[in-house]
């Protein structure tokens, strides 16, 4: 390859114009899907799964994807391969980028796609990190945008943990202009310099997470537990207790909000069934769409734009 690759380690590698033409592949992708037509513009191509923690729809629509686009995928972890028995970052990139055409990473610190990304040859793909999910971001964007049309102006309510997908959603918000409400509890609001935000004036802290919901078009939350962090869990079912997502604020959103979880979820402790079972909850259109906007990412960073 001549051409330093692409990277998507984080929402904000993607310019705006980059990520609406991302979302307007990801569209023409599903429609030529869901008609069985086939679509091979990866043929003959490589994907690299590295996974160092669990997934099931990460995996799922990487893996389908890429075969749907004619291309194949591999998948490593870390205590079936070298890169759980020390071997360098910077040496496995190497390797495994001679090998593949793109890699995705599911992993703990973001440095470690960042190290990955800097000696590889080949686009990386962030498959989720304790600092960011931008794949699922895209996904749950792209959901609103076939339902609502643009996400300019909207409010999005971010209500519990500041996690790897508050941090995104806080960066997607600066690219595409809407606005994050978040309510956290005290000692866990939101880092700016994590989530690579400073001086942001896309968000707002609110105490109560009522005052968060009121009039927002998006209610979205999260496992108050993320992966990597279970020795703190016992702690934090204490802390996130007043911040459940239920019917109540469900009620004081707009009357068209959506709710959106990432998955898997945990009725009745960051959202109650009423809510997430409910009617206005499309967490399986999230999920699905994970599928369709990933095979748009990887069609644009392995071959570039393409009409159609
Ligand atoms: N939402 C998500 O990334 O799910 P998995 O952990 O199952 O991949
Ligand atoms: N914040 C969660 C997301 C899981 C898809 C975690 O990192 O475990």
């Amino acid at each position: 390859m001549n051409q330093a690759p692409r990277h998507f380690l984080q929402f904000k590698d993607l310019s705006r114009e980059e990520i609406d033409y991302v979302f307007a592949r990801a569209k023409w992708i599903k429609d030529r899907f869901k008609r069985y037509e086939t679509y091979h513009p990866l043929f003959d191509r490589t994907l690299v799964m590295i996974f160092e923690k669990a997934s099931t729809r990460t995996r799922l629509s990487f893996e389908a994807g890429m075969f749907q686009l004619g291309g194949s995928a591999i998948y490593l972890n870390t205590r079936d391969s070298q890169l759980g028995r020390g071997e360098p970052v910077e040496d496995a990139a190497q390797v495994i980028s001679r090998m593949s055409d793109v890699v995705m990473i599911r992993t703990f610190e973001q440095t470690i796609v960042e190290r990955f990304a800097a000696n590889s040859r080949v686009p990386v793909i962030n498959g989720l990190t304790n600092e960011f999910h931008p794949c699922q971001i895209l996904a749950d964007i792209f959901t609103w945008i076939e339902r609502n049309g643009s996400i300019q102006g909207k409010t999005v309510a971010w209500i519990g943990d500041t996690n790897n997908m508050c941090n995104t959603w806080l960066q997607a918000a600066e690219l595409l202009d809407f606005k994050v409400h978040v309510s956290s509890p005290k000692g866990y609001e939101v880092d700016q310099a994590k989530a690579n935000i400073a001086g942001s004036a896309h968000y707002e802290q609110f105490a109560d997470p009522m005052d968060a919901a009121r009039g927002a078009h998006i209610i979205t939350t999260d496992v108050w537990t993320s992966m990597g962090f279970e020795a703190e869990n016992e702690a934090r079912l204490r802390d996130f207790a007043d911040y459940q997502v239920d019917g109540d604020m469900m009620r004081v959103a707009d009357k068209e909000a959506v709710f959106m979880h990432c998955l898997p979820a945990h009725r009745g402790e960051e959202v109650t069934s009423e809510v997430i079972d409910g009617p206005q909850s499309v967490v399986w259109e999230e999920a699905e769409n994970r599928l369709h906007a990933q095979k748009a990412l990887l069609e644009f960073l392995v071959v570039g734009r393409v009409q159609g």
